[in-house]
């Protein structure tokens, strides 16, 4: 069963943290961890952790290690790790495992480093990083490994990539340090000017979740919120609707998908016909968002299709590297 040296395909993002082994999910968990705040104790991580957010003592903080998808605080994102990794091997001895992370595309050598070195201290035995379009790519099972181009676009929570790969690398690429948690402000933003109330960013990200949507889906939805009077400072109720939502989220979100325009121009023309031909794959947590699909193939005049899982897509490709060596070494390679 490996069980002595387990391999774990790691996506370690800014929202989330998931992790694949053996051919399935094995860890989905937020990537938050909670602190007390004198001696930076760690009091929960994970689901725990984001469970407390908003509602701790004040000798506690919640925070995510992570930010815009780079490391923001290197000892908890390796606590939150090690967290991780135990929890995986739930209580049984085993050595440390081998681990294959997705890194943001664009990322400095500096921010490569801190998250191998975050990992290894953490526990790992070994650890491999590739950018998370490639990654997004394989978990996605695009044919990246033949010459025809594929195009993926990767709607993460603090960062959002596109990239066309062929032949096991990446072709073209571009990337913005902005995702969802944007599109949570928006939300924030527009409630406060609207209705001059205060709301959350969990509270934002479930209207998001909930009712929101890129474009109008022919559906209203609507939604109850308690949010904080900014004049009175009283808790009020208030309803929103989907167009609400629409209207709040439209500037950061054209903004994200300004990174799949930017791709589609640097793409050669050879690929750019593989591109219109079989469209580009949405993967991450935005992917999910109604109307996205409809929204990105408007904005950009390319087909645009959801992937299976997109949550999962990454940590799945991450797996699938690590199982697969060769192809691991081949795309290496070609990187
Ligand atoms: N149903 C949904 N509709 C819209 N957005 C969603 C939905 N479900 C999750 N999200 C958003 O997806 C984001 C998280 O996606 P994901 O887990 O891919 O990000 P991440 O990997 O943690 O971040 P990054 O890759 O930027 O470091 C969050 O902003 C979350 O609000
Ligand atoms: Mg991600």
């Amino acid at each position: 069963m490996g069980m002595f040296s387990k391999k774990l395909g790691v996506d370690l993002g800014t929202v989330n943290v998931m992790i694949y082994s053996g051919g399935q999910i094995v860890l989905q968990e937020p990537a938050m961890v909670a602190l007390t705040i004198e001696d930076e104790r760690v009091v929960a991580v994970g689901q725990e952790a984001r469970d407390m957010y908003g509602r701790h003592p004040e000798h506690i903080e919640v925070l995510r290690p992570l930010r815009d998808g780079v490391i923001a605080d290197y000892e908890v994102t390796e606590a939150m790790l090690r967290y991780f990794f135990r929890k995986i091997a739930g209580g049984m001895r085993f050595r440390g495992p081998e681990v294959m992370l997705s890194v943001p595309y664009g990322v400095t050598s500096v921010e490569k480093r801190a998250v191998h070195e975050a990992a290894v201290r953490a526990g790992a035995r070994e650890a491999h990083l590739l950018p998370e379009p490639l990654l997004a790519a394989l978990g996605a099972g695009l044919p990246i490994s033949t010459p025809a181009g594929n195009m993926i676009f990767n709607l993460g929570g603090g960062a959002s990539e596109a990239a066309v790969l062929a032949m096991n690398g990446i072709v073209v690429a571009d990337s913005v340090r902005m995702g969802g948690m944007r599109l949570d402000e928006g939300i924030i933003n527009y409630i406060r000017r609207k209705y001059s109330l205060v709301v959350g960013e969990p509270t934002a990200e479930s209207i998001k979740i909930q009712i929101g949507a890129a474009v109008d889906i022919g559906e209203e939805l609507s939604m109850e919120i308690q949010g904080r009077d900014q004049v009175g400072g009283l808790p009020r109720t208030i309803t929103v609707t989907t167009s609400e939502v629409i209207e709040a989220i439209e500037e950061p979100l054209s903004s994200i998908v300004s990174a799949a325009k930017a791709v589609l121009e640097k793409t050669p023309p050879e690929l750019a016909s593989d591109i219109i031909d079989r469209g580009i794959v949405l993967t991450g947590g935005g992917a999910l968002l109604r109307g996205i699909d409809d929204y990105i193939t408007r904005a950009v005049g390319v087909p645009a299709y959801r992937a299976e899982d997109p949550l999962v897509t990454t940590a799945v490709g991450a797996g699938r590297a690590l199982e697969d060596l060769a192809i691991l070494r081949r795309m290496v390679q070609g990187l």
